[in-house]
């Protein structure tokens, strides 16, 4: 596998690389969902390139771009899983003095959910898997369906700026528990690792209330908030009587609900009733770890590794 640290070591390394030519950009401390982009871009394409590049134009102000986990691993793990080629650049190879190119994405698809959550944040995605997309060349686009709105962001820059790739999206990669893979989730403290597969069983609980008859988005809703906000166990005696008499919470608040909403895949538009196209999404903190996931409500979109609900 070889390692370009320069626009011009990665175009020389490429050129010879037998097509179609997959590729998945990462900012390392690879897990799992990364590297499943990895398997599944093998399983399509004669060749694969990754890149790892923590971005610092997709992070906002407030967000602390040194702790962004780095992991002296990401190689190995890549070079494991049979990618023949990593982009691995420093911010002053792809931002040099001088650099003055923005790309921005407007309405509905970034003014909603992850994109008011972090403003900006989309425009550096944009910006930056432009710049990867001009540097590999790629045939074939890979990308996570963990990051929902940034796949449907995606699939709108490369339609927008007509950038000559398909892109291909790879089902969540989840923990037995039913936890999306993510690198944030090594910040949950032992407790709130228990009750972090919560989010993805009030969203499965979702998914059942969409599939009783005549149900509508809102119902959706309020299956998966309910789901959330009530104690994941049942409460003892003395908890429920203090909890009677006022005296004490039933639980200790449990996650912090940013947003539940159910819209379309493509467009992030809420959605007023179901359809083939409806996403449930979800951004909820347990202490200052923010989770998202996301479930599509229609049952021909329902991926396989589904069943450890
Ligand atoms: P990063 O968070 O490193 O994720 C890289 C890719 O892995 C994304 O396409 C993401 O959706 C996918 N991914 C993450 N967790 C996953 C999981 N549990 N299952 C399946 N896929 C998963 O997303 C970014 O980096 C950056 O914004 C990037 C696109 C590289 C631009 O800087």
């Amino acid at each position: 596998m070889s390692v370009a640290r320069t626009i011009a070591e990665a175009r020389a390394a490429l050129r010879s690389l037998p097509r179609p030519l997959g590729f998945v950009p990462t900012m390392g401390a690879l897990h799992e969902g990364h590297l499943s982009l990895v398997d599944a871009a093998q399983a399509r394409c004669a060749s694969v390139a990754a890149s790892v590049f923590v971005n610092p134009t997709q992070f906002g102000q407030g967000e602390d771009i040194d702790a962004y986990p780095r992991d002296d691993a990401d190689f190995a793990l890549l070079e494991a899983r049979g990618a023949q080629a990593v982009f691995a650049p420093s911010p002053a190879e792809m931002y040099p003095d001088g650099f003055a190119t923005g790309v921005t994405v407007r309405g509905p698809l970034v003014d909603a959910y992850e994109g008011a959550a972090r403003p900006g944040h989309f425009d550096g995605v944009a910006l930056v898997v432009a710049k990867l997309l001009g540097v590999v060349q790629p045939d074939v686009l890979f990308l996570g369906e963990k990051d929902a709105q940034q796949l449907a962001v995606l699939r709108r820059v490369v339609r927008d700026l007509d950038l000559p790739v398909e892109v291909a999206a790879v089902p969540t990669v989840r923990e037995p528990d039913g936890l999306a893979r993510s690198s944030r989730n090594r910040y949950l403290t032992v407790e709130q690792r228990a009750e972090a597969p919560d989010l993805y069983r009030a969203l499965l609980a979702g998914r059942a209330a969409a599939g009783e008859p005549a149900s509508a988005p809102k119902d959706v809703i309020v299956a998966v908030t309910s789901a959330l906000v009530l104690p994941a166990f049942p409460l003892d005696e003395d908890e429920r009587l203090a909890a009677l008499r006022g005296e004490a919470p039933p639980a200790a608040p449990r996650f912090d609900i940013d947003y539940i909403a159910i819209v379309d895949a493509d467009t992030f538009v809420p959605q007023t009733t179901l359809g083939p196209r409806s996403l449930l999404i979800a951004a909820a903190s347990l202490g200052s770890t923010r989770l998202i996931d996301n479930v599509p409500l229609h049952p021909s979109a329902y991926p396989a590794e589904d069943a450890t609900a």
